[in-house]
């Protein structure tokens, strides 16, 4: 492994190249292999134990081709098995963490919402943090049911995606939220709708730069930063079809797009 191994990501399907985008975006020159278990998404719904063990395949999968750090791009694996994945793999592990923190700092109503997945919502990671940052402030979680799998199938604009958004959306603003939390990598492509329906007054907030500078951070302390000025090999692995990955990723070039039965 050398700086020039890549970066290895992982999500529960598509929805962490909001993340790889961040990544690519402050360290162009960073060669990657993204993983997109679409077989098994949702992981919102699965077990914790059920999480971790796909987790632990994904990881080994990249650690097995060559990669110098892992990122896990999708908060409900971070909440459910980044502990295993620290303890079972030497290797550096970066997770994205629903950006409670920031949100928490900034409100003036007291009052955030969170929108992620039930296995995000539940886990003991995600409560024993955000107790730690909301102790006055009253959090308004909902689960976003359904909209995972409508992502993966790339309905970006779909009637029931909005149907469903503003169900969503409704206890947020009840509750004169003037933050929503993204918990889930898959929602940052949810914006454009969430920009027409959420009051101008709630701001939207999600972990993707954090998760980009700490991987900047990591590799840096690690001597582990590509310095060169190569052009990237930049390679996606879906074990579904490759329709929404191009789709997501269609203003890049020179990517590699490919199905593998991983
Ligand atoms: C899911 O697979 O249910 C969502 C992934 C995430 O939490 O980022």
């Amino acid at each position: 492994m050398n700086s020039k191994s890549p970066i290895g990501i992982f999500d529960s399907g598509v929805g962490g190249t909001s993340i790889w985008k961040e990544i690519h975006s402050l360290l162009p020159y960073e060669n990657t292999i993204y993983l997109a278990d679409s077989a098994n998404a949702p992981y919102g719904n699965r077990t914790p134990q059920e999480i971790v063990d796909l987790s632990i395949k994904n990881t080994k999968y990249l650690i097995d081709k060559g990669c110098k750090l892992i990122v896990v791009a999708c908060n409900t694996a971070t909440t459910n098995a980044i502990a295993e994945l620290r303890e079972m793999f030497n290797i550096p592990i970066i997770g994205i963490e629903p950006a409670i923190k920031p949100a928490a700092l900034s409100t003036t109503s007291k009052s955030i919402g969170i929108l992620a997945t039930k296995g995000t919502l539940s886990s003991a990671l995600f409560n024993e943090t955000s107790s730690l940052f909301t102790k006055n402030i009253n959090l308004v979680e909902v689960i976003g049911e359904g909209l995972v799998t409508l992502i993966e199938n790339g309905e970006l604009e779909s009637e029931e995606l909005k149907q469903l958004l503003k169900s969503y959306i409704t206890p947020i603003v009840e509750a004169k939220c003037d933050h929503l939390v993204l918990g889930c990598t898959h929602y940052p492509y949810l914006l454009p709708l969430l920009i027409n329906i959420l009051p101008k007054t709630i701001t939207i907030i999600d972990s993707g730069a954090a998760v980009a500078k700490q991987t900047q951070n990591v590799l840096s302390k690690s001597n582990l930063l590509n310095t060169s000025k190569e052009s990237p090999l930049c390679i996606f692995k879906t074990n579904t079809t490759t329709y929404t990955l191009s789709l997501l990723l269609s203003s890049y070039r020179r990517l590699k797009i490919e199905f593998e039965a991983f």
